[in-house]
């Protein structure tokens, strides 16, 4: 089937994912662990729909329900398949032809669901493969210099494939073939079916092997082809977490690689995380230590960091983000934020906006050119374009009951030092003297003063602090002479 590029197209993939993993070592199903911020089931997932097949099928048992509980979530259309107490690949191959339609035809892709780094335009090159040379199997092939536990490739007089046959299985002759079997296949599904049906458990281990198809298919004399790649990262599988933070780290240096062939300045990729749904716009610079996770946008000539963690937040382009951490936070174009700023949910900066040093906010919406500069807690705000925040103001939103909203209006300057209680609305062009406890609200125009009148004591120090430096201080003060310690006449 050809789609509108002009590439084939399987009928289904197959994602073998029921084994259980116990070299994790982990209460987490493995093909649920992450790398890239995406779990290595979601990695095999992504690359088989990218081949455009009609049907995608997942085979799972080991923790079925939390395997399938995702598979769902990250692939709504995808079906999932239950393997029965039967073992091996061939079995969970059987499995999944009977979830798919029985009258479907041509293509099937099987992949592993623990083999993250295999991508899409492989899949696309085996399916071209498969397809021009007229087979009936193609398997993914690579050489090892450690073959050990891998199926082997078998090979004919004339090259040809004609099986595969399992380490466990091998004779010495055979241990010494350096090709292997990736697990990863093309297959016709009409060959596909038939075949597993008379695929048997008699081996080394009492599995089904898919495997077996390869030389069955040979035997009825169809065509089985080897397509051989040199990039092992994409054969290779998760077992343990030694493994899964060798290939997080490679999966991570392939991001960074394609963002910087697109126009994107990663200053350090060693110390530089970038998510595989994360995108960066041109002329976008990353310094060291930062972090780009989940879904996180950052805009076209943006920066971003040093030592900076963005989780699922959108950088407007120009905008400066510089030493923080966000969550679920837009930071608006040209805005800027840092350093030691935290954004927590629900924070949305305008353009040219500022949330500045030791600033942490949360479900605020901060105006176009509205600056919160300094030391700073704003919850469950809003504040209009181009007001200004002074140092140290609490939005105090909670009443140790429920969270409160405040208000602060367009143009507005709320001064150092003080406490907006909420519920409160500060009105546009008002404002609020420093140091202040506002519990109502302020209208336009108006300046609120809520905090104590200050009163002077005269001879106050004199009188209860006598013989201190600060008496001595403010007696030579009063003299209008230096105090005899501190000048140093020269
Ligand atoms: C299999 C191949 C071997 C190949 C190797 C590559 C067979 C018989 N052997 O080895 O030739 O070199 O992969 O890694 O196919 N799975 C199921 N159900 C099962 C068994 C496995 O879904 O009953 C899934 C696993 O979750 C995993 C994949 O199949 O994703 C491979 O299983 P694994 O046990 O790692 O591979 P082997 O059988 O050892
Ligand atoms: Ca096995």
């Amino acid at each position: 089937m050809n789609s509108p590029t002009g590439t084939v197209r399987p009928a289904a993939v197959i994602v073998l994912a029921a084994g259980e993993g116990t070299r994790m070592k982990s209460s987490t199903p493995k093909v649920l662990h992450r790398i890239g911020g995406r779990t290595l089931v979601g990695h095999a997932i992504a690359a088989a729909r990218a081949t455009g097949p009609d049907h995608l099928a997942v085979v799972v048992r080991h923790e079925r329900d939390l395997v399938a509980a995702h598979v769902a979530e990250v692939d709504p259309k995808a079906v999932i398949a239950d393997q029965d107490e039967v073992k091996g690949t061939g079995r969970a191959a059987e499995c999944a032809l009977e979830v798919l339609p029985k009258e479907l035809e041509g293509t099937v892709l099987v992949t592993y669901g623990d083999v993250p780094l295999l991508a899409a335009d492989t899949l696309h090159q085996l399916v071209e493969h498969h397809t021009t040379s007229g087979s009936a199997v193609t398997v993914i092939t690579a050489n090892l210099a450690d073959p050990t536990g891998y199926g082997r490739i078998i090979r004919g007089g004339d090259d040809a494939v004609e099986g595969i046959v399992e380490h466990k299985d091998a004779t010495p002759e055979q241990l010494a073939i350096t090709e292997i079997n990736s697990g990863i296949y093309a297959f016709d599904s009409d060959v596909l079916r038939s075949a597993l049906a008379e695929v048997t458990t008699d081996n080394a281990q009492g599995e089904k092997y898919l495997t077996d198809v390869l030389a069955i298919a040979r035997a009825a004399g169809r065509r089985v082809s080897a397509h051989l790649i040199d990039d092992l990262w994409q054969t290779e599988g998760v077992n343990d977490r030694v493994q899964l933070a060798r290939l997080g780290k490679e999966l991570n240096r392939r991001i960074c690689e394609k963002w910087m062939r697109e126009g994107v300045t990663i200053v350090d990729p060693d110390t530089t995380w970038v998510d595989a749904d994360v995108t960066i716009g041109r002329d976008a610079t990353i310094l060291p230590g930062t972090q780009l996770l989940g879904p996180t946008v950052v805009g076209a000539n943006a920066t971003v960091g040093p030592d900076t963690t963005l989780d699922g937040t959108e950088v407007g382009e120009g905008a400066e983000v510089k030493r923080t951490e966000a969550l679920l936070a837009v930071i608006g174009a040209g805005a800027t934020v840092g350093p030691f700023s935290y954004l927590r949910p629900g924070t949305v900066l305008g353009a040219k906006g500022k949330i500045g040093g030791f600033v942490e906010t949360k479900n605020a919406r901060i105006g176009d050119g509205a600056k919160v500069p300094h030391l700073t807690y704003c919850g469950d705000a809003t504040i209009g374009e181009g007001a200004n925040i002074g140092a140290g103001t609490i939005f105090a939103n909670y009443d140790g009951v429920a969270k409160h909203h405040t208000t602060v209006g367009r143009h507005s300057f709320v001064g150092s030092d003080s406490v907006l209680i909420a519920p409160v609305n500060i009105a546009d062009g008002a404002y609020v003297g420093a140091g202040s406890a506002v519990t109502g609200d302020v209208d336009p125009g108006q300046i609120a003063v809520a905090r104590g009148q200050q009163r002077n004591i005269d001879g106050w120090v004199a009188r209860k602090r006598a013989g201190t430096k600060t008496a001595a201080a403010a007696e030579a003060a009063e003299r209008h002479t230096p105090d005899a310690g501190e000048a140093d006449q020269s």
